[in-house]
């Protein structure tokens, strides 16, 4: 285990701990909103697996909330968040901020027409627009081979999988199989918000 972990939170300094890879190492990438759990720890481990070096990084990207959703109670732990993935050893962590990501002025979007709107897309209309237009930067950035996500977010995978084909990066999505509780359900970093009753019911609608 390492006592400490790379933390790069410009563009800059990213690109640059980037360039400093050999274009022959296998860049393992997990994008993340933070606040891990177990199954983004199975994404970091089987990241670790397979490639070289492993990027996690943790932002809680504005774009994909609407309105009413809950960016600002969405819940944040950092400190805690940097100790589990030094244990994981990863080699570097981005955690950029929002001036970074989208500075002012910021105009351009990235969206998969059809795909976005259906299932979730229905009563989230702009949700899969900010996700593919921040993974779209993340990659830009990061440059991984592979980018390791969780089959919980069957459509997310879906609509990125297409932007990655659409869009001609040169970058693998390695989708991972769904980590359960002990009693079912599906682990989810706003499962924090569930007292007893609705996890219950949301275990029961599952
Ligand atoms: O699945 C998530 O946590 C987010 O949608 C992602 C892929 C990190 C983009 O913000």
């Amino acid at each position: 285990m390492k006592d400490s972990i790379r933390v790069i939170d410009s563009i800059q300094e990213m690109r640059e701990y980037r360039s400093l890879i050999y274009e022959t190492k296998n860049i393992g990438f997990v994008p993340t909103m933070g606040y891990l759990h177990e199954g983004h720890l199975s994404l970091v481990e089987q990241s670790n697996k397979e490639s070289d070096i492993t990027i996690v990084s943790i932002y809680v990207n504005p774009t994909q909330f609407g309105e009413n959703e809950d960016l600002q109670t969405y819940p944040r732990d950092i400190d805690r968040d940097l100790d589990l993935l030094c244990k994981y050893n990863v080699d570097a962590v981005f955690y950029p901020n929002n001036k970074e990501m989208y500075p002012e002025g910021y105009l351009t979007w990235v969206e998969v027409e059809k795909l976005s709107s259906l299932y979730c897309g229905r009563s989230r209309p702009t949700h899969f627009k900010g996700v593919s237009t921040i993974v779209s930067k993340l990659i830009n950035i990061v440059r991984p081979l592979y980018l390791y996500m969780g089959e919980k977010d069957f459509q997310q995978i879906a609509v990125l999988k297409k932007m990655i084909e659409d869009l001609n990066y040169d970058t693998y999505i390695r989708p991972c199989p769904i980590v359960r509780e002990i009693d079912g359900l599906a682990l989810s970093s706003r499962n924090a918000y569930l007292n007893e009753k609705e996890r219950r019911n949301h275990n029961d609608n599952n």
